[in-house]
């Protein structure tokens, strides 16, 4: 959506805020034995608190409140018996719906002791979405996003994913446009004042491809590198940075 109303700007922000006080709480309990059902329970717990409901559910019927996605799992990982390890990487992807709005958000998290490739891939994703954001101007060139993102994965010898994309939201969770993260060519339309999207670099160490994993939802790297995903949602503003509604 576009923003036009200070309605439609309180309503996201309510949102935006659901889903980063969700990430908070649930970092909190990113530990070796903990199962993903269990941090999904605790993303449970913090909707109801707050009357949200999962963007999942509702848009998808996903078999989750949130997704959970660990190591080699890119994106779309349903939360179950999996018991988290020493070393391993989670992705907590975080949609809630509040009064009619949605907002989006994920964080890698390394398991315990993070192994330093681990670390190094985290630190990658979390500068590659923070280039994008700094890109994602009223007026640029919407591929401008994907070319700062692109760029700062490749100068930290990391790979982009290249079918998983941002997107816009608002009203809904998956609207226009599409948001790549790289620098399509023919994606030069200007970044419009108010347009509300995610910038959500999903990186690997080597894929760039993803396959299904037989579950119907997961999408694992296609050669079984570790991946990460860094998200937000955000409001793009012609005179100001973007307003990022998940942080
Ligand atoms: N949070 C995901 C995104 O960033 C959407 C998940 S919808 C699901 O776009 F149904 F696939 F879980
Ligand atoms: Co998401
Ligand atoms: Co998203």
């Amino acid at each position: 959506m576009s923003i036009d109303s200070p309605a439609d700007l309180a309503g996201l922000k309510r949102a935006g805020a659901v889903v980063a006080a969700t990430l908070r709480e649930l970092r909190r309990h990113v530990r070796p034995g903990i199962t993903t059902r269990e941090l999904d329970l605790v993303a449970a717990d913090v909707f109801a608190r707050h009357g949200a409901r999962s963007g999942p559910i509702l848009t998808y019927d996903f078999p989750g409140t949130i997704c959970i996605s660990v190591n080699d799992e890119a994106v779309h990982g349903i939360p179950g018996p999996r018991r988290l390890r020493d070393g391993d990487v989670v992705k907590l992807d975080v949609t809630a719906e509040l009064d009619g709005y949605y907002a989006d958000a994920c964080v890698s998290v390394p398991v315990g002791k993070p192994r330093p490739a681990t670390a190094r891939m985290v630190a990658a994703a979390q500068v590659a979405l923070r280039r994008g954001i700094d890109a994602a101007r009223a007026g640029a060139p919407r591929n401008a996003i994907g070319a700062a993102v692109e760029a700062e994965v490749q100068r930290r010898g990391f790979t982009v994913l290249h079918e998983l994309t941002g997107h816009g939201i608002g009203t809904s969770l998956h609207e226009a446009p599409t948001i790549f993260n790289y620098r399509d060519p023919t994606d030069t339309e200007p970044l419009t004042e108010g347009l509300v999207i995610t910038i959500e670099p999903m990186i690997a160490a080597g894929d760039t491809e993803v396959r299904p994993s037989g579950d119907g939802w997961t999408q694992l790297t296609e050669r079984g590198s570790r991946s990460a995903h860094m998200e937000h949602t955000l409001v793009v503003r012609r005179d100001a940075p973007p307003l990022v509604l998940t942080a």
